[in-house]
């Protein structure tokens, strides 16, 4: 910290703070006398302790002792460090950066930065990098003792040769399918690449990956039933993207739904949508499975979330795809909807500005 020779301080800087100069700055700032008690608090700081505050002792507001240190030493004239001070605003804890410098009298001057955003953004890298490691991680060991076995035990059994190349294929189609989930997600995620907006009739779109996942169906016996596209639904997109919305939501209603059950995806088209303030086409995919429980739905959309991370696993999900489906959706200006019961099924909607 800069700190003026004295005699310049008492010279040519005024006594204190005048309440304009605090009131202009847009972070919370507390003004503390000789004694401890509270001159001024501004306007951000008034909305974050409440302005009755104004002649208290400033530990009426501030008691960690870390940050107690802290404006202890800056009243004394000494240096002081940042130091971290954590509040709950409007039900979600927030993190302030505190720093205490010296008033030119007596008392100290405290500042708070929220950096709450920046906390959370560390802790969403950090988690992202877990989640990574581990889903790599996962098929990696399955491949290395798969080569261990065949290298040893098996190499002469043609029959777990066979087999055990099947499960490498496995594991290896799930790597890559998680590497370019992610750089997909990384090309959405990046504001400079620009959607391509075409003509296109999403009926053809849908019709696709209804036609791509049909196997998929068949395998656990559940069919695709398609509403809604006997005259086409005109929008401007990206064909690429949106299938993989439409791919997404209905694999994920095939491995989620009942077996031998039915998934309907259902088009229909509104004249003005009120969410949209204009037309718009609305498809819904609905399947009879085990839905999911209310307290999930707001977080589903999140990169790696899974219900239940087992189960998932085990169909091969690894939690992408709704965040794909977010993004692709997002960057046609729509909305996405999620609606479920739990033991009846759900039904994921779509709303897209219609041409
Ligand atoms: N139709 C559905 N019915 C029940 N649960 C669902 C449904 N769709 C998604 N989920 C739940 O939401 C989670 C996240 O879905 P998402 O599509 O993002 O990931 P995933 O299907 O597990 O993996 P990925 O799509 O990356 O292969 C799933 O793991 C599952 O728990
Ligand atoms: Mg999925």
């Amino acid at each position: 910290m800069f700190i003026l020779p004295l005699r310049y301080k008492t010279r040519i800087v005024p006594h204190f703070m005048p309440t304009d100069v605090i009131e202009a700055v847009p972070i919370p700032l507390i003004v503390v006398d000789g004694d401890r008690h509270i001159l001024e608090l501004n306007g951000p700081a008034q909305s974050l302790f409440g302005a009755a505050m104004v002649g208290r002792h400033y530990m009426t507001v501030i008691r960690e002792p870390f940050c107690v240190q802290q404006v202890e030493a800056a009243i004394n004239g000494r240096p002081s460090q940042a130091a971290e001070l954590r509040r709950p605003i409007d039900e979600k804890e927030r993190i302030f950066s505190l720093t205490a410098s010296p008033r030119n009298e007596a008392g100290a001057v405290i500042a708070l930065i929220d950096q709450t955003e920046a906390h959370d953004a560390e802790r969403m890298r950090s988690d992202f990098v877990a989640n990574v490691s581990h889903e790599l991680k996962t098929p990696l060991t399955a491949l290395s003792g798969l080569i261990e076995t065949l290298s040893g035990a098996a190499q002469n059994d043609a029959e777990a040769r066979g087999r055990f190349l099947g499960m490498m294929a496995e594991e290896t189609s799930r790597m890559s399918r998680l590497v370019s989930d992610l750089l997909s997600l990384n090309r959405l995620e990046d504001a400079d690449v620009i959607t391509r907006r075409e003509r296109l009739n999403l009926c053809d779109v849908i019709e696709a990956a209804r036609r791509s996942l049909s196997d998929h169906a068949g395998a656990r016996g559940i069919s695709l039933v398609l509403q809604g596209c006997d005259a086409p639904a005109f929008l401007l997109g990206d064909a690429d993207q949106l299938r993989q919305v439409f791919n997404n939501l209905i694999e994920n209603a095939i491995k989620y739904g009942d077996e031998n059950g039915t998934v309907t995806i259902n088009v229909t088209r509104e004249d003005h949508a009120a969410l949209l303030r204009g037309p718009a086409i609305r498809v819904a995919v609905t399947d009879t499975g085990r839905g999911i429980g209310q307290e999930h739905i707001a977080r589903l959309t999140e990169r790696f979330y899974r219900v239940d991370r087992h189960r998932s696993r085990q169909v091969g999900g690894t939690g992408l795809g709704l965040a794909i489906v977010k993004h692709i959706i997002r960057r046609h200006r729509g909305w996405l909807r999620i609606a479920s019961k739990v033991g009846k099924g759900s039904t994921f909607t779509v709303l897209l500005p219609a041409e």
